[in-house]
Formats: structure tokens, C-alpha cells, sequence
């Protein structure tokens, strides 16, 4: 079939699992047979995924896709779910994410890591869970603080709890004194080159993924998000002005039930929020401080049914804030929701040729959406 560049998303990749016994029509998202969107097209139908790992660092699209993780190094193993901040043993996550080299992380079992303190990583590492059901939970979760490359795929991060001041190692010759985390899924810190991909993330103590600290060149994709308050938070505070710099592709995410607010919040940085599904909320689900940048389009927004919630769009701060530029393009609007746009000029996120991808139609989204959330990966089927 001929492709325009409009049309890539379609082409062929209509995934057909293995107990669906007749080709479904590719819109519907009831069914077993799914519509793939053009990140997970790059690598889920290949059969061969466990003995071509790596070929992932190169499937991110938008302000994260140079983000290599651990892809020219070796594959490391996780065996034990153990931890010990200050020592890690060999076999532990964090033993493999303090590493100087680049790891390329697997998990050998099914495990369920209860962290002792944060989990402090170094730059070029990538975790991927895939084949494994790994969760980290019920504890400090994961900081990615001064480094760049990291890609986060296939896991579950959930209860995450504030860690208690004290010792934890950032690298084989680094112990530091930490104050103490606030309980966030993700940290990002000063960082840049991330991707956080096919994770699922749920009730933590603060936000679910936290960008903060002039961190940029970020993906946050195909995640699934729930039970949770305060989703994700770009730019800590109202003051820090070196968050200007911050750019932000959220796409392909599942924004589920019992959420509340900060789908996401964004303070001083741009923002593409992309072909993600949004299941209602409490509060709102766009929200900003600060004079940020936002382009809203092709999402799927269902509003809440309490009439006060329709409005996908919240603006915290008095004063100028119709000049702000935040524009919604063939988002879809649904049980009454509704964006208030303002500002005038282009909000385009004026991606480079390889972080350049087109918008799927919003009607498309419940579909391309469905497998959000870590994949069930068995060796030797695709994903
Ligand atoms: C709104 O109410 C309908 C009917 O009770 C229900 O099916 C739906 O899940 C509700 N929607 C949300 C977003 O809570
Ligand atoms: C892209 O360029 C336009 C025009 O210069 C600008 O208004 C917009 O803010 C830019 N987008 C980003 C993400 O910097």
C-alpha cells in the first residue's frame, strides 16, 4: 500500500496475538487484535525481541529519542531482589545501576524489589523488564539525578514511599549522605536523554514521574498511570527559571481511574502531550503555572461526570496567563470535557527529523493505547 507520511501509523501494523482466530477490525479496541502505535511498530512485532534487545534504544520518537540507555554496552542480569543501599551486592538492581559502563539491564525471575533507600542510577542504563514481571514497591523508588541516558521500560512502580535521610551509592566510588526523597515513582533531576517507557505507575507518596531541575529531552510513553493525586509535575517550583529549557513528549499514555490532578502540571518548560487517552479526573487534567508552552493534540479526553470537572485545562496563577500559549489540535472531547486555549504564535514542537512523528487521529487512540503499561513478553512470540 502507498504511504503519504500521513498515513505512516497505518501501515501494516496491525498485531494479530496469538488466540485471535480472525482479523478484527483495526479500530476497535475490544477485542484481542490491536492496533500498534508507531513506537511500539519500531520493535513489539518481532519474535525474536529477547535476542535483540538493544534494537529498543532506537524505537523512542519525540524530545527523548536520542536517549541510547544502556545500548552500547553489556547485557547485565538481575537475579537477586535484594538491596543494600551503601554495598550492593552483584545480582541487584542496584548493583547494575550505579555502574560507570553502560548496562543494558534484564531481570532473570519474576520479582517484587522493596528498595531501602532511593534508587540512585548513572547515566547510559537502560532497565528493562521485559519477560520478567518486576515491580518496585513499598518503598523509596527511583531518582535519575545528573545523568543523561536512561531508558525506563516494561515495569511496575507502585506505593512508593519518602526514603529517610542517610547513605546511598551513586557509583562504585561514590557513597553520598542523602536528606531524604518525597516519595515520587520517578525522580528526574537535572537530567537529560530520558525515556520512560510500558511502565506502570500507581499510589505513591508524591508525583508518579516528577521532572524537575533544568532536566530535558524527555519521552514519557505508552505508560500506564492510576490511583494516584498528583501525577506528574514538570518544574518544581515558580521560581526556578533554568526549568525554561525543559522540553517534554508525553504520548501514547493511559491516564486511567481514580486520578486526581497533573496530567501534567507544567511550570516554565513545553510540553507535546500526544495521542494519550485520559479515563476522567478529579480536578483537571492539564494544568500550569509559570508561562508554559503546551500543545495538546490528538488526545482522547473523557471528562469526569461531576459537571464542576468538565474543563481538561487549569491555570494556577493570576495576571497575564492569556498570553500563555496553550493550544489543543484534533484533540477529542468527550462526556462534556472541554480545553480553554490561549496565546498566539506557533506552539510547534519543532522536532528534529528523527524525533519527528505524525499525530494518529484521536479516534484511533482508545486503540493505540490498549496495551499501555508493562507488555506480557514471552520468549520467542512477539510482544
Ligand atoms: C460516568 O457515569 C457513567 C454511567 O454511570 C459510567 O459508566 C462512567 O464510567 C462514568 N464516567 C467516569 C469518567 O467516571
Ligand atoms: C518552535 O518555534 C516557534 C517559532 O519560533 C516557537 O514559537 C515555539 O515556541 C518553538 N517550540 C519549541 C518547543 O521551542
Amino acid at each position: 500500500m502507498a504511504t503519504s507520511p500521513s498515513l505512516l501509523f497505518l501501515s501494516c501494523f496491525i498485531l494479530h496475538l496469538a488466540f485471535a482466530s480472525t482479523p478484527i477490525n483495526a479500530y476497535s479496541y475490544s477485542t484481542k487484535s490491536v492496533v500498534l502505535n508507531n513506537i511500539d511498530t519500531c520493535w513489539r512485532t518481532n519474535s525474536n525481541w529477547a535476542s535483540n534487545r538493544k534494537a529498543l534504544a532506537d524505537c523512542a520518537i519525540g524530545f527523548g529519542k536520542d536517549s541510547i540507555g544502556g545500548k552500547y554496552g553489556a547485557i547485565y542480569k538481575v537475579t537477586d531482589p535484594s538491596d543494600d543501599p551503601i554495598n550492593p551486592k552483584p545480582g541487584t538492581l542496584r548493583y547494575a545501576v550505579i555502574q560507570t559502563q553502560p548496562l543494558w539491564i534484564i531481570f532473570a525471575k519474576d520479582m517484587v524489589i522493596r528498595l531501602k533507600n532511593e534508587l540512585i542510577m548513572n547515566s547510559y542504563k537502560t532497565i528493562d523488564g521485559r519477560g520478567a514481571k518486576v515491580e518496585i514497591a513499598n518503598g523509596p523508588c527511583i531518582t535519575i539525578q545528573s545523568v543523561s541516558h536512561v531508558i525506563i521500560h516494561g515495569i511496575t512502580i507502585h506505593d512508593c514511599d519518602p526514603s529517610k535521610p542517610g547513605l546511598v551509592r551513586s557509583s562504585p566510588s561514590h557513597v553520598g549522605h542523602r536528606l531524604g526523597s518525597d516519595g515520587d515513582g520517578i525522580s528526574i533531576f537535572s537530567s537529560s536523554n530520558i525515556w520512560i517507557d510500558h511502565c506502570f505507575l500507581a499510589r505513591c507518596a508524591d508525583g508518579l514521574i516528577d521532572v524537575i531541575h533544568a532536566s530535558t529531552a524527555i519521552t514519557i510513553s505508552n505508560n500506564y498511570f492510576t490511583h494516584h493525586d498528583k501525577v506528574m509535575l514538570l518544574g518544581h517550583s515558580d521560581e526556578y527559571i533554568a526549568d525554561k529549557i525543559m522540553k517534554v513528549t508525553i504520548v501514547f499514555n493511559r491516564f486511567a481511574s481514580g486520578l486526581i490532578e497533573r496530567m501534567p502540571r507544567v511550570r516554565f518548560g513545553y510540553a507535546h502531550v500526544v495521542n494519550n487517552k485520559y479515563d476522567g479526573w478529579k480536578m483537571y487534567a492539564i494544568g500550569g503555572s509559570s508561562n508554559p508552552t503546551i500543545l495538546s493534540e490528538g488526545n482522547y479526553y473523557v471528562a469526569p461526570n461531576n459537571s464542576a470537572s468538565k474543563q481538561v485545562t487549569k491555570r494556577e496563577k493570576k495576571g497575564k496567563l492569556k498570553s500563555w500559549k496553550w493550544r489543543s489540535s484534533n484533540d477529542a472531547f468527550l462526556n462534556g470535557a472541554y480545553f480553554v486555549p490561549s496565546g498566539y504564535g506557533s506552539c510547534d514542537p519543532n522536532y528534529s527529523h528523527a524525533q519527528f512523528f505524525t499525530a494518529a487521529p484521536a479516534s484511533l487512540v482508545p486503540a493505540i493505547t490498549f496495551n499501555a503499561g508493562p507488555l506480557t513478553c514471552v520468549v520467542g512470540k512477539a510482544c
